[in-house]
């Protein structure tokens, strides 16, 4: 086994069934976690890149079967940002050191390309990187929202096994779903995916395939998270995914895509308390802190448990910062693109 973390460590590559082995085998988990932090720092350094998240809309028009905002949840109130309170929030983000801005909602047809474009425009006069995350739009949408100056697009595949795909995600294509990413390629975006761990029927061969999948698109940045079931969705019984195997996930995906960006994600820290902390130091090298305010933030009900909902913008800011230094890490004065890292810079 610790042949597979050397060999993983040495040349960024696992066939299927190394990664499988490593994900049935606990005894390892340390060393992976280990293994993985090493080769955050050598290729990333120990800067942590923060990115300031808005969640500007809690409207979908999909029916995701683990998702709180899914179009058939009656329980939710639901909020659309104005322009207005979307820049002013983004300002503010600006002005608390965020280099990056992340603009993530429901698939709401409301905000259409003339809007979007508009939003993008502004928030990019500010100066900063900005990803969106509006689930699947057309190739001439996602063309419109570069041109504008959108930098980055998430669009998390979920789960790669077509048949789970299709249980989980009513109505969708998973084809449409790939051509989705493979647009975004093409466009010049950098792209983030990733998937939910502990999805019901998902297997440890599924996930192993996931990750492989993550490997062949070459992705820019990947986003893991446990499946943290909702009462108002359809999984309210399931059992749901847990830290540990996500964050296995997490570090053998470090592993063999070394310069990537990776999230803490919310979602393990809403499993255990430091879920975070413990990520940054089994492979992750990014945090997104949420800089929407007022209620909207609770009202953005993707799963219960959700951290900082009850929070400013201004208290995450420095909590985050609180937990970063204190493991001997430090926030990144840089934009955040792959692959960008202050080794050999400002740490000699
Ligand atoms: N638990 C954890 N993550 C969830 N997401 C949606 N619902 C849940 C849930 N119940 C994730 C999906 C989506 C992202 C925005 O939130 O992976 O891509
Ligand atoms: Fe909508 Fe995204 Fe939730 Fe699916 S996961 S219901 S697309 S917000
Ligand atoms: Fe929000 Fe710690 S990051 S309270």
């Amino acid at each position: 086994m610790n042949k597979i973390i050397e060999k993983a460590k040495l040349t960024h590559e696992l066939t299927k069934d190394e990664i499988l082995m490593l994900l049935e085998n606990d005894n390892i988990n340390e060393e992976l976690f280990k293994a993985a932090d090493y080769i955050r720092e050598k290729y990333l350094g120990n800067v942590v890149n923060l990115r300031g998240l808005i969640e500007f809309t809690n409207i979908c028009k999909r029916n995701c079967m683990y998702c709180g905002l899914r179009r058939d949840n009656k329980n939710l109130k639901r909020y659309r940002l104005t322009e207005d309170e979307i820049f002013d929030f983004a300002s503010k983000a600006v002005n608390y050191g965020y280099k990056t801005i992340v603009l993530q909602g429901g698939e709401d047809d409301y905000f259409d390309v003339d809007k979007m474009t508009n939003i993008v425009k502004k928030i990019k006069s500010l100066g900063v990187a900005l990803t969106l995350s509006l689930g699947e739009k057309t190739y001439e949408e996602y063309k419109a929202f570069k041109a504008a100056g959108a930098d980055r697009y998430l669009i998390r595949i979920e789960t790669t096994d077509k048949q789970l795909y299709t249980a989980m995600d009513p109505g969708m294509s998973f084809e449409n779903r790939l051509e989705c990413l493979d647009n975004l390629r093409k466009l010049g975006y950098e792209v983030g995916t990733g998937i939910l761990v502990g999805l019901p029927n998902q297997t440890l061969d599924s996930i192993a395939n996931d990750i492989l999948f993550f490997k062949e698109i070459d992705a820019d940045m990947i986003g893991i998270g446990p499946f943290i079931p909702n009462a108002d969705t359809p999984l309210k019984d399931a059992e749901g995914g847990n830290l540990t195997l996500s964050l296995k996930v997490m570090a053998i995906t470090r592993l063999i895509l070394p310069d990537i960006n990776i999230p803490a994600t919310t979602a393990m820290e809403s499993l255990a308390p430091n879920g975070r902390i413990k990520a940054l130091q089994s492979g992750a090298n990014v945090v997104m802190p949420n800089v929407t305010e007022g209620e909207y933030r609770k009202l953005y009900a993707l799963y219960p448990g959700k951290i900082c909902t009850g929070d400013t913008p201004s208290h995450c800011r420095g909590c985050i910062t609180g937990k970063i230094t204190a493991i001997g890490r430090s926030i990144s004065d840089g934009y955040g693109f792959r692959g960008n890292s202050n080794v050999n810079s400002h740490d000699c």
